[in-house]
């Protein structure tokens, strides 16, 4: 979602720096962009559409500065367009928004009643309105601003120009992600590190109720009090070439590919990772894992792998809707939180709900520091550096890793591991980098099933037990890049009406894993070929010699693992024949329409 970048200089190449800032937040998602910059006064470009409008425009005019905002917008309040773009400037005061304001109604028609005029639909106009309507009351910028945010109800991150103070940036967030990066040149806002850190890696994190003036040479954080606060300056972990394809046609195709590290790292790092023991699983009556998108789907597998080896309870819940089973939510419960940007509002607001509710919660979390792993009560990273596809690929493998080493934890401790089932699980998950290259090695076969597919409009997934989580992660990630319409179904479950929709051609993609389902699963296939579908059957060596032939057009074999991370070869899999589905239906797979990496609005 809405990207943020401000930068203060020495110099006079605030815009170029920005401008090369911004293009680092694209993958969160937009749909247009802005920037103010100083000159004697403040100067506004905004454009529609990718990065390279607004660039076009820049070439038209003198853009030596020593101080800008930019800003990429992700629609929310009012449609994508110039107009709406930020940065917006009412009065003396310019500004760049992340996040929503929930009570903009009630303050644009206060703000109305003094004489205020707007041309916008945006929240963000109505705010950046009131700082200056607070300022003309207060004339104290940081007051100005502490006055106004109290006011605002919802989520902000703000950077803010003062027309009488053109080389200061004046900084705040609530509940929306910004950090202060630090370099000998000048100092910067910006809602992430990958923002700046082809100029520094040195930055501090705002924490909510801070509000700050970034000089050229110096940045000061305040409390609500105007206080000065001292911050830690931290060093950033992840370096700017983590944000380029290296060679690869796509971010998702490297991501996919760096997928027999991450996850070999996860299994060696917390196999046996004694901090585990922080989590006392026998305390807690039941789990409840919640997350959005595909991390929701890693918790899927998560759930199977705690219910059906540790023996615990486990409801998975969609972020959003948790709220609504509030009353389920005791101080034995013991909440997972799985987000890979650390930011997701929603699931950021139900681990605020279970802790108000006195449940412990623990977090998986890829970006380290984020708001996510900075409020719960134990974070595990995943560690699979930075991820710049919309699409997740290796952030959703990577949580069903780390899901997968907690479920073993869970087993220890539960008594549910025998010394020979402990070996199995240790030989499978030290040794799954290799298995993870043999998928990929597979290109030829997934190209072969695009072809066969990319010309359909509907595809459905089907599979049992663990096959069927597995299956919706497919069925998302084929409909995000490829803009198939796709749906996942449990496989005995289709023709409890589904069916219907299979006629001749149709594509289903079947995945039987489980030795005990696989028959099941067949016969589920059977079904639907004698309804005419185009059969693509995904199973594992266990399963090789089987005589396919009679239900299964094409098929695909992945090593045989353990249920523990047999998910995440067969997802493998599946992403590679969504990207290459994606390509041949000439997709923009890093950037697909509509959507953003990290969803910081609710
Ligand atoms: C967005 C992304 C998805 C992601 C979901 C949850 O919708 O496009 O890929 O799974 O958010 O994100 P999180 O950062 O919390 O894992």
């Amino acid at each position: 979602m809405c990207g943020i970048i401000g930068y203060t200089t020495k110099k006079d190449n605030a815009v170029n720096v920005t401008i090369s800032g911004l293009k680092n937040l694209e993958y969160r998602g937009y749909d247009s962009s802005g920037i103010a910059f100083t000159t004697d006064r403040v100067n506004i470009i905004k454009s529609k559409g990718k990065i390279a409008n607004l660039e076009e425009k820049l070439t038209q005019q003198d853009i030596s500065s020593c101080c800008a905002i930019a800003h990429t917008r992700w629609a929310t309040h009012g449609e994508p367009s110039e107009m709406n773009a930020h940065p917006h400037r009412v009065g003396s005061v310019t500004l760049v928004h992340n996040g929503i304001i929930e009570n903009y109604s009630q303050l644009k028609e206060e703000l109305i009643s003094k004489g205020y005029e707007f041309k916008t639909q945006t929240d963000t106009e109505v705010a950046t309105a009131y700082i200056d309507y607070c300022y003309k009351q207060t004339k104290d910028k940081l007051q100005a601003i502490i006055q106004a945010c109290s006011k605002f109800r919802g989520s902000y991150a703000f950077n803010i120009i003062f027309d009488d103070e053109l080389q200061t940036i004046y900084a705040t967030r609530k509940d929306s992600p910004l950090v202060i990066g630090y370099s000998h040149e000048g100092n910067f806002a910006a809602s992430d590190v990958s923002a700046i850190l082809n100029y520094t890696k040195q930055y501090s994190l705002i924490d909510e109720g801070e509000f700050v003036k970034i000089n050229k040479d110096v940045v000061t954080f305040y409390n609500t009090k105007l206080q000065i606060v001292q911050k830690e300056i931290k060093t950033a972990t992840w370096d700017a070439t983590q944000y380029q394809k290296n060679g690869y046609d796509h971010f998702m195709l490297k991501e996919i590919f760096e997928q027999p590290d991450v996850i070999q790292n996860i299994y060696n790092r917390y196999y046996d990772d004694c901090s585990y023991n922080d989590i006392d699983f026998t305390k807690f009556d039941k789990i409840h894992i919640v997350a959005c998108g595909s991390a929701m789907h890693a918790s899927l597998v998560g759930k199977y792998l705690l219910q059906t080896y540790a023996k615990i309870p486990v409801m998975v819940e969609i972020a959003s809707e948790y709220r609504y089973a509030e009353e389920l939510i005791t101080p034995s419960t013991l909440l997972i939180v799985v987000s890979q940007s650390g930011e997701t509002a929603d699931t950021l607001a139900a681990l605020r709900l279970a802790k108000e509710k006195g449940a412990y919660v623990v977090g998986i979390v890829n970006a380290v520091g984020s708001t996510i792993s900075r409020e719960v009560d134990k974070c595990i990273y995943t560690y699979a550096g930075p991820e710049i596809a919309v699409a997740t690929t290796k952030g959703y493998t990577s949580q069903v890793a780390v899901l997968s080493t907690l479920a073993i934890n869970a087993m220890k401790q539960n008594g549910l591991l025998d010394a020979e089932n402990e070996k199995t699980l240790k030989n499978d998950l030290l040794n799954i980098k290799e298995k993870l290259e043999d998928v990929l090695k597979n290109k030829e076969k997934y190209l072969d099933i695009a072809k066969s597919i990319y010309n359909h409009e509907d595809l459905f997934f089907i599979g049992r037990g663990i096959d069927s989580s597995i299956c919706m992660e497919g069925s998302l990630k084929l409909k995000e890049i490829s803009y198939m319409h796709s749906e996942s179904y449990s496989a005995g479950e289709l023709k409890h009406g589904t069916i219907s929709l299979i006629e001749n051609g149709t594509p289903v993609i079947a995945i039987a894993t489980n030795e005990e389902l696989f028959e099941k699963t067949v016969s589920n296939v059977k079904e639907t070929k004698a309804r005419g579908a185009f059969s693509i059957f995904i199973t594992t060596s266990a399963h090789q010699d089987y005589n396919f032939d009679e239900f299964a057009d094409k098929v695909v074999i992945v090593p045989n693992t353990t249920e523990f991370t047999q998910a995440i070869l067969v997802v493998t899999a599946l992403q590679l024949i969504a990207y290459e589905t994606a390509k041949l239906r000439k997709c923009d797979i890093d950037k697909p329409r509509n959507l953003a990496k990290s969803v910081t609005v609710e």
